[in-house]
């Protein structure tokens, strides 16, 4: 059978950062709540001139330099954050990135899970045409209201994937384990900018989801977990990950790590959830990228990875989720090599609170004419809105 799977990915984000430590102290809470509790140290916050077709197009055009854009004939892009009820995100940003008209574009949702669901679509057009590529971006915006629960966990970023054949990342396996429930711990009402969340209720959610996923992965003949070397969560907040770690540790009996932090005490075999939580935390949530930001995390940090067995567990409230896994390339230290992640994240320019709150309330996802600032210097920028429609520029 041929081996499909990722060849290259990349990741953007938003302009601005805020630090978790400034939020806390602004509303009097101890930071340690957020750094500790949450596991998070900042989150990534959109300027009025972008949004997810931005930030995804701006993930995809790295990969587009270095691979080329030949065999690429389908354009899938993952998003919660749909920024049109109709039209695909994806379709303005084939326009951004001078993709050629004879590529499918469409938009796939189902909340955090959508990259993941991009994703085993694209595996399945490539098993059909294994000459062909598919472009898979997931690109979120995580906005919640401003002091609420969730608002620490808010974030925003994009990862852009190639799939294609003979990947040289990450073979993904056929055998997957499902699980889907119909249950009400997040979502956005069409006529809401934040999502609306049962925080508590939401992570029982995930962690049941873990169980019942894993035990369908087993059911199917899915690697036994002394098999697995490294496990990836979606990490709404890096602490959700060590959570699902404990689950799984006690659903399997396997001693797996949960050290999270740097210090913390090593308690079982290390799979890499330190490894595959830096750039997340630094990030915040970016739903359907998220558990794709893990990977670029754990593939940038770890040098022992070549032949490794991945697991990835994909959820998105509602729910679906996904346990999968995947075979690191031998070369993809290579690959890598040409990544910018740190450098992306360290470019982001620090908003005080008082400037986060003005862009949380700045008009989002509104059809009224209007202009934006220019703020940001990357290659693409949301314009504004006019006659009704949303206008991109290329830099
Ligand atoms: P909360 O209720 O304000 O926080 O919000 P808490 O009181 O539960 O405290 C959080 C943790 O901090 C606790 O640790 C505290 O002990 C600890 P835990 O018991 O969880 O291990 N803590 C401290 N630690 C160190 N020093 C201190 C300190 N103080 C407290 N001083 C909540 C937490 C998750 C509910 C909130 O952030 C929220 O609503 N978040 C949004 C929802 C979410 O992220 N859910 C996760 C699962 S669902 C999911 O992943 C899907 C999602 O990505 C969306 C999608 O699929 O589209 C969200």
């Amino acid at each position: 059978m041929t081996a499909i799977g990722i060849h290259d990915l990349e990741l953007a984000t938003g302009h601005h950062v805020l630090e978790l430590t400034d939020l806390a102290e602004s509303q009097g809470v101890v930071p340690g709540k957020y750094i500790l509790g949450l596991g998070q140290s900042q989150f990534s916050v959109l300027s009025e001139d972008e949004d997810i077709v931005t930030m995804g197009a701006a993930a995809a055009l790295p990969l587009l330099e270095r691979n080329g854009i030949e065999g690429i004939r389908t354009l899938l892009f993952a998003t919660e954050s749909g920024v049109d009820q109709s039209k695909a995100a994806g379709v303005a940003a084939l326009r951004l990135l001078g993709l050629p008209s004879g590529v499918r574009t469409v938009e796939m949702k189902q909340a955090c899970y959508g990259g993941t669901a991009a994703l085993q679509a694209a595996i399945g057009i490539v098993a059909r045409a294994p000459e062909e590529k598919v472009l898979v971006i997931a690109s979120d915006n995580a906005r919640y209201l401003l002091d609420s629960p969730g608002e620490p966990t808010q974030g925003a970023g994009a990862v852009a994937m190639l799939v294609s054949a003979d990947p040289a990342l990450l073979e993904i396996e056929p055998i997957n384990g499902i699980s889907t429930t119909d249950v009400d711990d997040f979502w956005r009402p069409n006529d809401s900018t934040t999502a609306v969340v049962d925080g508590h209720l939401s992570v029982g959610a995930y962690l049941d989801a873990l169980s019942d996923a894993w035990k369908d992965l087993e059911g199917r003949g899915g690697p036994a977990i002394g098999d697995i070397d490294r496990i990836l969560y979606h990490q709404p907040y890096t602490k959700m990950a060590k959570k699902a770690q404990q689950r799984l540790r006690e659903v399997t009996g396997e001693e797996i790590s949960t050290a999270l932090n740097p210090g913390d005490e090593v308690d079982g075999r290390d799979t890499g959830l330190e490894t595959g939580s830096r750039y997340n935390r630094r990030l915040g949530n970016s739903y359907t990228a998220s558990l794709y930001a893990g990977l670029a995390s754990l593939l940038d940090h770890d040098d022992e990875l070549a032949g490794k067995r991945i697991g990835l567990f994909s959820y998105g409230s509602g729910c679906v989720s996904e346990f999968f896994t995947g075979i690191v390339q031998e070369g993809y230290r290579e690959v890598r090599a040409a990544s910018h992640v740190e450098d992306v994240l360290d470019a982001r320019v620090p908003v005080t609170v008082a400037e986060y709150r003005d862009l949380h309330n700045a008009p989002h996802g509104t059809s009224t004419d209007q202009v934006t600032p220019a703020v940001t210097t990357g290659p693409f920028r949301f314009a504004g809105v006019a006659d009704q429609a949303r206008r991109y520029e290329v830099r």
